[in-house]
C-alpha cells in the first residue's frame, strides 16, 4: 500500500482533508429521491382505486387527454394533471387555458453537461421543477438524456453528450434536483433514439453490450436516483417500435434496469394497440389521433383507447391488462403525492429571480474556450472591438418541443454594449476595412438546431466563407460559436485567434460570454463531446440510407409512408473517444477539453493499493495546484483503462471527475474513489457486468487526450 498524501504541508492537508469531506465523495454522499408514500402503500390505494372504476373509464385512462394532460376522474378525488416540456426550462404552450406567463429560458442541457458541475446540474433542475410548480405542472417532459452519437443529431442540445458516465452523474443530480420540487421527472427517450432523421421510420440495431455500456447508464442512473417517469422513443429498436416493444419496456426498462413507476410512449409512437397494452406502457400519449395529420392517414384509429374494448371482446387481450396500465399510473401519482396536494403553488414564482442567477452561473461555467492565441483573451482594456456576425440581436437557440422562449432576454448586443461601452462597434455587414482596422472582432456563428430534423456538420455556405473571410482579414478574430452540437471548424480553426463554443445559452448567457471576454469570469467549461475534424471520421458517419435528403422537417417526420430503415449501431461501444481512441483518429478537440486564464498543475498521484480484490475500493489521490495568476476552476478526469481483456475493450472509459475552485498559487489534494464496477464491461452471455482479473491503467488529465498522471492496479 502506498502512502497517501505524503507531500502536501500540513496545512495544505487540513484543507485537503476538508475539501475532500465536502467535495470529493459525491458517489457516496449522493441521496436518492424518496416519494412521499411507498412503492407498496401507493400500490394498495391505486388498487382500491382501480377496482372502483368501469372498464370505460380504465381505458379512457390507458391513454393521455386533450395532447397534455393525464386524466382525472372527480368522482374517485383524482384531479387531471398536466405534463410538460422540457429539460431546458418549461415551453409554455399558449394554446393551453392554463398557461404560464414565463418561463426561465436556461442554458441547453449539453451546455449545462459541459459545466462538469453535478451541484449546478441538481440547482438548475430544481429551478425547473420549480417553475413547474408555478405553473401547475405535475409532471416534466424531462430529462431527454439520448447519448450524443452523431454530431448531426438535431436534439444533441437537448442531452447531456457522448460519455455515459458524465451523463449518468449529470442526470442523476438533474432528477433529484426536479423532483425536490414534487414534480416528477421523465427519463426520455427509452432508447436508442439518437437521430432525429426519420425517426419514426427507423430501426436501430444494436446489441445488450453496446446498450448497457453505452445508451443505458445514464438512464440507470436517472432510475437509481429515483425517477418517476420514463417515456419510450420514437424509433424501432431491433425490429420493433420502443412503445410497444416487451422486449424495451418489461424486459430492458423494467426488469433489467428495475424501473418500477410510470412509462409513457413519446407522441404518437405506437402502432399496434395490442402490443402497445402488452408492452408493460402504462400511459399511451397524446392518447387521441388530432393533431397527428399525417401519422394516422390511411392507417384509421389505431391507438389504444379506440381499440381497448374491442380486444378485450376478441379476448385478445383482458381486463387485467388494462388494469396493469392505469395502475402504474395513478400508483405513480399518489406516490408523488399528487393526488394529495395542489400541483400549483406560486409561492415558487417568487424564486424566478433566483432561477435566472442559476441560469447565469450554469452559462459562465458552461462556456468552453477552445483556442487563444498570444492569449488575446481577456480583451485588453485599451482594444478597439468590432462585433459582427448571426446571432448578435436575436439568441441562437433550440427548436421543437424543448424550445423555451424566456424573458427578459438579453442578445449579445446587449449584453456586450453593457460590457464594453463604446470599446466596442456593432456592424451588421462590415466592410474589408472595417474588419481590418478592428483591434479584435467578435465574430458570432452558429447553428439553430432542433427536434425532427438533423443538421449537417458543416456551416451552410455563406457562413463557412464570412468567417473564411474574416479571419483572412484579421488575424484577431474570436469566433463565438451557439449551436446546440458539433459544427467542422476545421477550414478555419487555425486561422481564428481565439474561438469560444457557447452552446445555447439561454435569456442570460449572453452576460457570461460577455464577462468572459472581458476576463471577469475565466472560463471553465469542457467539452462533453469530441469535435471531429470532419463528419466522415465520426462513429455515426454513414447512418443515412443512401439517397436521402438530410434535412427533414416537421412535415416529413410526421410522414409514415418512408421505408423502416436499419441504424446498424456497427461501431459498438466505441463512441465519442471511445471511437477516436480505438481507430486512431485525432479529433479537432478532445472530450473533456477546455482552456482556461490560468494554468493548472498535476503532482503527487497515489493509489491506496497497487493490487486490489474483487469487491474493494481504490482510493485515488492527487494534487491540483493553479499556478497561474488568476482564480479558477479545472476539471479533473479520472479514466480507467484494461489493459488486456476477453472482449475488444476502449482503450480507456470516464470513471470519475472532480471540478475544483483554485486561487492563484492554491494547491488542493483531491480523492476520486473507484468501485469494482468501474473496473468492468457488460457480459453478453452472462447478461451481467462482469470484472476480470488483470491490469489497469488509472489515468488523471485534464481532459481525454492530455493525461497528466497515471499508475497501474491489479485486480485480483
Ligand atoms: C418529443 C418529446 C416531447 C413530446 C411532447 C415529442 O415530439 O419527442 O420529447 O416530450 O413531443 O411535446
Amino acid at each position: 500500500m502506498k502512502k497517501l498524501l505524503t507531500i502536501l504541508t500540513v496545512l495544505s492537508m487540513t484543507i485537503s482533508i476538508n475539501n475532500c469531506d465536502s467535495e470529493n465523495f459525491e458517489k457516496e454522499k449522493f441521496e436518492p429521491f424518496k416519494p412521499v408514500i411507498s412503492y407498496e402503500e401507493a400500490g394498495k390505494r391505486a388498487d382500491s382505486i382501480v377496482a372502483k372504476m368501469s372498464i370505460e373509464e380504465k381505458i379512457e385512462m390507458a391513454g393521455g387527454h386533450n395532447s397534455f394532460y393525464i386524466k382525472g376522474f372527480e368522482q374517485y378525488d383524482i384531479p387531471q394533471l398536466y405534463l410538460s416540456d422540457a429539460t431546458q426550462g418549461v415551453h409554455i404552450r399558449k394554446d393551453l387555458s392554463d398557461a404560464m406567463e414565463k418561463s426561465v429560458a436556461f442554458p441547453c442541457p449539453l451546455a449545462l453537461t459541459a459545466t462538469w458541475n453535478t451541484e449546478l446540474a441538481h440547482s438548475y433542475a430544481k429551478s425547473v421543477g420549480e417553475e413547474c410548480r408555478a405553473g401547475d405542472i405535475a409532471v416534466l417532459l424531462g430529462p431527454g438524456m439520448n447519448i450524443y452519437r452523431i454530431s448531426q443529431n438535431g436534439r444533441n442540445f437537448e442531452y447531456f453528450g457522448e460519455d455515459p458516465f458524465l451523463a449518468a452523474r449529470m442526470i442523476e443530480n438533474y432528477v433529484t434536483g426536479v423532483q425536490s420540487a414534487g414534480t416528477i421527472a421523465t427519463l426520455k427517450h427509452f432508447v436508442a433514439n439518437n437521430n432525429e432523421y426519420h425517426r419514426r421510420t427507423t430501426n436501430a440495431i444494436v446489441d445488450e453490450r453496446t446498450l448497457h455500456e453505452i445508451y443505458l447508464p445514464a438512464f440507470k442512473a436517472g432510475i437509481d436516483a429515483g425517477a418517476m417517469a420514463v417515456m419510450t422513443a420514437y424509433n424501432q429498436v431491433n425490429n420493433e417500435w420502443a412503445g410497444q416493444s416487451r422486449y424495451v419496456i418489461d424486459s430492458l426498462l423494467r426488469e433489467q434496469l428495475g424501473f418500477k413507476w410510470l412509462v409513457m410512449s413519446d407522441w404518437w409512437s405506437t402502432w399496434d394497440p395490442e402490443k402497445t397494452i402488452k408492452s408493460g406502457l402504462n400511459l399511451e400519449m397524446p392518447g387521441d389521433p388530432i393533431m397527428a395529420r399525417k401519422v394516422f392517414q390511411d392507417r384509421g384509429n389505431i391507438l389504444v383507447k379506440a381499440n381497448a374494448k374491442r380486444l378485450i371482446d376478441e379476448c385478445r387481450v383482458t381486463e387485467e391488462d388494462i388494469d396493469r396500465m392505469v395502475k402504474g399510473t395513478i400508483r405513480t401519482c399518489i406516490a408523488m403525492g399528487l393526488y394529495d396536494r395542489p400541483v400549483k403553488d406560486e409561492k415558487y414564482l417568487m424564486n424566478f429571480e433566483q432561477h435566472e442567477q442559476v441560469a447565469l452561473e450554469t452559462a459562465r461555467e458552461a462556456i468552453v474556450l477552445l483556442k487563444n492565441e498570444n492569449s488575446i483573451l481577456p480583451v485588453k482594456d485599451e482594444r478597439k472591438i468590432l462585433l459582427t456576425g448571426y446571432f448578435v440581436e436575436k439568441l441562437a437557440h433550440g427548436g421543437g418541443s424543448a424550445y423555451v422562449e424566456g424573458y427578459n432576454v438579453i442578445s449579445m448586443l446587449e449584453a456586450f454594449k453593457n460590457e464594453f461601452g463604446d470599446k466596442l462597434d456593432y456592424v451588421k455587414n462590415p466592410s474589408d476595412e472595417q474588419i481590418q482596422s478592428a483591434d479584435i472582432v467578435l465574430l458570432s456563428i452558429g447553428t439553430m438546431d432542433t427536434e425532427g430534423a438533423d443538421r449537417p456538420f458543416e456551416l451552410e455556405e455563406e457562413m463557412e466563407n464570412r468567417v473564411l473571410e474574416t479571419v483572412a482579414l484579421n488575424p484577431n478574430t474570436v469566433v463565438i460559436v451557439n449551436s446546440g452540437s458539433g459544427i467542422k471548424m476545421t477550414e478555419w480553426n487555425d486561422k481564428a485567434a481565439a474561438i469560444l463554443y457557447s452552446w445555447y445559452l439561454g435569456q442570460n448567457g449572453n452576460i457570461a460570454l460577455a464577462e468572459i471576454i472581458s476576463g471577469k469570469i475565466n472560463p471553465s467549461g469542457k467539452l462533453p463531446m469530441t469535435l471531429e475534424k470532419k463528419f466522415e471520421d465520426s462513429p455515426g458517419y454513414g447512418y443515412l440510407p443512401e439517397g436521402y435528403d438530410l434535412r427533414s422537417d416537421w412535415d416529413i417526420d410526421m410522414e409514415m409512408d418512408f421505408p423502416i430503415t436499419d441504424i446498424k449501431y456497427d461501431e459498438g461501444v466505441f463512441v465519442g473517444y471511445r471511437w477516436y481512441e480505438a481507430k486512431k483518429i485525432e479529433p479537432l478537440y478532445p472530450f473533456g477539453y477546455g482552456l482556461s486564464y490560468t494554468v493548472f498543475e498535476y503532482a503527487d498521484l497515489e493509489v491506496s493499493h497497487d493490487e486490489i480484490e474483487k469487491g474493494e475500493s481504490l482510493e485515488v489521490e492527487f494534487k491540483l495546484t493553479n499556478v497561474g495568476n488568476v482564480a479558477g476552476y479545472e476539471t479533473a478526469q479520472l479514466y480507467v483503462g484494461d489493459i488486456e481483456a476477453a472482449v475488444v475493450r476502449p482503450v480507456k472509459e470516464l470513471k470519475g471527475f472532480i471540478k475544483i475552485f483554485l486561487n492563484p498559487g492554491e494547491s488542493k489534494g483531491v480523492r476520486i474513489s473507484l468501485e469494482e464496477k468501474d473496473f468492468s464491461f457488460w457480459d453478453a452471455e452472462t447478461k451481467a457486468w462482469k470484472t476480470e482479473p488483470g491490469e489497469f491503467d488509472i489515468l488523471i488529465g485534464s481532459s481525454s487526450a492530455n493525461i497528466k498522471l497515471s499508475s497501474r492496479v491489479t485486480l485480483r
